[in-house]
């Protein structure tokens, strides 16, 4: 049994080490493939930003502000947050660069981890990772669905299918302030908490999402936004379905969707998989026409989601399912002697320069472990070289598949290996 350290990671902090990390390393890579195919340029933020870009962007009122932000001050006694999610560094980033004043949509993907300070569970992490894109400047229900479908594609291109989508419109600047008196009114003549009545008063809408069984019962008849639609929102929401459909993206509208951060307008949707328990949310997001403007730029639309590569690892390993393959090498070098290493690390170097995989038995291993460490390697070759065959400038070379040995020229084994590489 190994020491155990003196530290251990963070609480709620994963590590991601091999093999498991080639998962995450294709996870990662597949969420983000569909948004290249669409044309979506990458954009790489920076992990901490000044703490009022998020009050502002994401809300004073929600929890993730509220409570989960790592907010610090640095040496110069400037309040810092590590980014709690990635839409409203990107907006930030936008208007710096005057990415706006260009052709719209901005279209940028983005990933990485993100920081909540969170009570840690399983799939709920407090460094988490995301996979985001987000298309700014164009009000267009096909963006919307442009968005959903890539975001779909990118679940099922890791051959995820126990998910569903869930959808809603939150309506926009002319519908959505009458309802939320509404709601208010309707609620606050319920015989609530307090603590339950105060969310009323704050942020309505989060009551709906109340999963007590008693508050649901209690709200079941609460107003949903979805039938109080100003009509352009309404015709906005009918067109993204329309696409969908279209683009065969199955979908359940969910009127009582709630999320966790303020800027959604209109479409908004999240990605839920039954394999995950209590955070099933494998992915989310929507339209925020007016964080821009919030965030002292143009008053220009955006769409976006974050797809949450932890809990698609969690939903793959739900369905039974992997990704990735853990690193392995092509030719595995084993020296018999000092002299015989020195040659081999310099025949590996070479070998590599040709894109060839190589790993050497660093240590002074036996013979014995060399080969064993050769075998579990994964390589199809093995390089045997001893100070003797030095001596007759040949060396060993073994197929690890068949078993099969044979001695070639020391000079030929760079090409030789190269050639029987590229002719299997
Ligand atoms: P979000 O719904 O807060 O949206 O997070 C997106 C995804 O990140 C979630 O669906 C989930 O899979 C993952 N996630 C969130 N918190 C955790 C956690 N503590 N542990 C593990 N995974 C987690 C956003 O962040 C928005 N910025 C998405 C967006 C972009 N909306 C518009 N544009």
């Amino acid at each position: 049994m190994s020491k155990p350290s003196a530290f251990a990671a963070p609480k709620g902090i994963p590590d991601y080490v091999p093999p498991g990390s080639a998962e995450f390393i294709a996870v990662r890579d597949g969420l983000t493939r569909p948004a290249r195919l669409a044309g979506y340029g990458h954009i790489e933020l920076p992990i901490f930003e000044d703490t009022g870009l998020f009050a502002r962007g994401v809300g004073e009122s929600t929890d993730v502000v509220s409570k989960e932000m790592y907010t610090f001050a640095d040496r110069g006694d400037r309040s810092v947050t590590l980014r709690p999610e990635g839409t409203a560094g990107v907006m930030r980033a936008v208007i710096e660069h005057g990415l706006d004043r260009g052709q719209l949509p901005v279209k940028l993907s983005y990933g990485g981890p993100f920081f909540r300070y969170e009570r840690p569970q399983a799939g709920r992490y407090r460094q988490l990772q995301q996979v985001g894109v987000e298309a700014i400047g164009v009000d267009d229900p096909a963006l919307d669905a442009e968005v959903i479908a890539i975001a779909d594609a990118g679940f099922r291109g890791l051959g995820l299918d126990g998910f569903r989508l869930e959808i809603t419109s939150l309506g926009d600047d002319t519908c959505r302030p009458q309802y939320r008196e509404l709601l208010q009114e309707f609620l606050l003549k319920l015989p609530l908490d307090e603590a339950t009545q105060q969310r009323a008063r704050i942020n309505p809408l989060r009551v709906l999402d109340d999963k007590r069984p008693e508050v649901r019962e209690l709200t079941a008849d609460a107003p949903l936004m979805l039938d109080h639609l100003s009509e352009s929102a309404k015709s906005h929401f009918d067109d993204v379905l329309r696409y969908l459909d279209a683009l065969g993206v199955t979908y359940v509208v969910n009127p009582r969707m709630v999320r966790g951060l303020d800027y959604y307008t209109k479409t908004t949707f999240e990605f839920v998989h039954d394999g995950l328990g209590a955070q099933s949310g494998i992915g989310g997001g929507g339209r925020y026409d007016g964080l821009m403007a919030q965030l002292g730029g143009q008053p220009l639309s955006g769409i976006g989601f974050g797809l949450g590569v932890d809990r698609t690892m969690l939903a793959l390993a739900a369905e039974g399912k992997t990704a990735g393959t853990p690193e392995r090498c092509d030719v595995y070098c084993v020296p018999l002697g000092d002299d015989a290493k020195l040659r081999l690390a310099m025949i590996a170097q070479q070998l590599r320069a040709n894109g060839i995989r190589v790993d050497l038995a660093y240590g002074g291993r036996s013979v014995k472990g060399a080969m064993k460490a050769a075998d579990k390697s994964g390589a199809r070759f093995a390089l045997v070289l001893g100070d003797r065959d030095l001596a007759d400038a040949t060396i060993g070379l073994k197929n690890l598949g068949n078993g099969e040995q044979q001695q070639i020229p020391l000079d030929d084994a760079v090409a030789t290996v190269g050639d029987l590489l590229d002719r299997s």
